[in-house]
């Protein structure tokens, strides 16, 4: 659980602005048994308090807790960056897929360029359709995601320009501009969805999960196993558990080493 410590000095006033706005498609698709190309279980929308358009309002909602807290506690930085792992196998625990939503119901508020949230997610319930993706991963990679809890193909939606009137109402025009500009977008997507990739693999450890991503795959392969309806990109899948498997001794490599600030940030 990640707890918070408040600020000694926090000013305990909350500013809050509501407008209407509204988001149609899904963010996170489940397949299962019953779907293989993909089935939208996840209005994220409804999760935020937005509502449809057929009622005619935008709604955008925007809270500022200026009595937020200024860091988290050691115990909840250890679970999210220096105690975690990466985890090639897991106990069979299952993993309830809802945890891909509550950390997207997360992740969702963290920042991308001009707001254009373009990171899609596919939880791949069903045996079918987890093995139509591991056909295209690599060859190290398949029998442990065959094997894992739950896997998640996580994506970028070139299209992402239909919802920036939601998104972006700051950028009055851009997306009728980058309607004709599909190398744009797609660079803007690519860019943005693996900012948000980082972000999720974060939320999921904050759910108390193990993750174990893998990078090594056919993106074109994977696309056609899982996106063929909806033209989402292929960027990772994310394996997931509740815990390294005991019996094997490669569920967690040792950790290798990791650059010193003093490398890697510079002081001018
Ligand atoms: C985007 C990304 C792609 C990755 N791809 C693979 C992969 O294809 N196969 C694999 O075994 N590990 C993969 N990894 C795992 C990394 O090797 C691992 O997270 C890193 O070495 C740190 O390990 P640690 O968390 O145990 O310190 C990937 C990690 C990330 C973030």
């Amino acid at each position: 659980m990640v707890s918070i410590v408040p600020s000694p000095a926090s000013h305990h006033r909350t500013v809050s602005t509501v407008r209407r706005h509204s988001v149609r498609s899904a963010t996170v698709l489940t397949v299962d048994e019953h779907s293989s190309a993909g089935s939208s279980v996840g209005d994220l929308t409804e999760a935020a308090g937005c509502v449809r358009p057929a009622d005619g309002f935008d709604l955008d909602v925007t809270q500022t807790d200026l009595a937020a807290p200024t860091r988290l506690d050691a115990a909840s930085l250890d679970l999210l960056f220096a105690g975690a792992r990466t985890t090639n196998t897991f106990t069979p625990e299952p993993v309830d897929p809802d945890v891909v939503h509550r950390a997207y119901d997360q992740l969702r508020w963290a920042p991308t360029s001009m707001n254009i949230q373009p990171l899609r997610l596919t939880a791949l319930v069903s045996r079918a359709a987890r093995e139509s993706v591991v056909a295209h991963l690599g060859p190290r990679n398949q029998a442990k995601t065959l094997a894992a809890p739950l896997s998640v193909v996580a994506a970028y939606d070139p299209a992402f320009h239909t919802h920036l009137d939601v998104l972006a109402p700051h950028r009055e025009g851009l997306r009728e501009q980058l309607e004709g500009q599909p190398e744009r977008r797609d660079a803007m997507a690519r860019t943005n969805a693996l900012i948000q990739l980082g972000y999720l693999i974060v939320a999921l450890r904050a759910e108390g999960l193990q993750v174990g991503p893998i990078g090594g795959l056919d993106p074109l392969g994977v696309d056609a196993a899982v996106h063929a309806e909806n033209g989402w990109r292929t960027l990772a899948v994310l394996n997931l558990g509740h815990a390294p498997d005991p019996a094997d001794p490669t569920a967690q490599r040792p950790r290798a080493g990791r650059l010193e600030a003093a490398q890697a940030v510079l002081t001018r």
